[in-house]
């Protein structure tokens, strides 16, 4: 296992979307600051830092997790992928994404990152999900906004059961 000095400066490697990027933070920096702070990648949201609201979740070799409850370091060496893995690079949208966009599954935008990137590994994992179990995943995720109507329909579209 890896020792550091907690008053030290620790660099960080890791694979982001495909990318191979390094810096610079404290150990104790959590992967959500050090996504958003270090390496600029602002897709990844943060509301409430204890791992209840949903909105920091991106993946670790392909496991959804929650960024504000993993420290940067234990990213080391590992491959990430943000919200910004999503959409190809002209901008077009991937099918969870154009759900989304057809149903009006979101508001203000701040939950949608992490059910996205949630829905986006579980959805690899279970292609034929029923709607509770639709259900209870999204019930790992708060959104503020829309009451769920919306992004129930968007994720059976993608589901193929909409
Ligand atoms: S900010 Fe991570 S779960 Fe809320
Ligand atoms: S769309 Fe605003 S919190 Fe979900």
């Amino acid at each position: 296992m890896r020792r550091v000095n907690k008053d030290q400066k620790v660099r960080v490697s890791l694979t982001l979307n495909g990318r191979k990027l390094s810096a610079e933070t404290e150990p104790r920096t959590l992967l959500s600051d050090f996504l958003r702070h270090a390496l600029g990648a602002t897709g990844t949201h943060v509301g409430c830092e204890h791992g209840v609201c949903g909105c920091c979740t991106v993946q670790i070799d392909g496991a959804a997790v929650r960024s504000c409850l993993t420290l940067a370091l234990q990213a080391e060496g590992r491959e990430v992928r943000t919200v910004e893995s999503l959409a190809d690079p002209d901008g077009r949208l991937n099918k969870l994404q154009q759900a989304f966009q057809n149903h009006h599954a979101l508001q203000c935008g701040f939950c949608t990152p992490g059910i996205l990137m949630s829905f986006t590994d579980y959805l690899s994992r279970n292609p034929k999900p029923t709607e509770d179990e639709l259900r209870e995943v999204l019930s790992g995720h708060i959104c503020r906004c829309t009451g769920y109507a919306g992004i129930m329909a968007a994720l059976k579209e993608a589901a193929g059961i909409g």
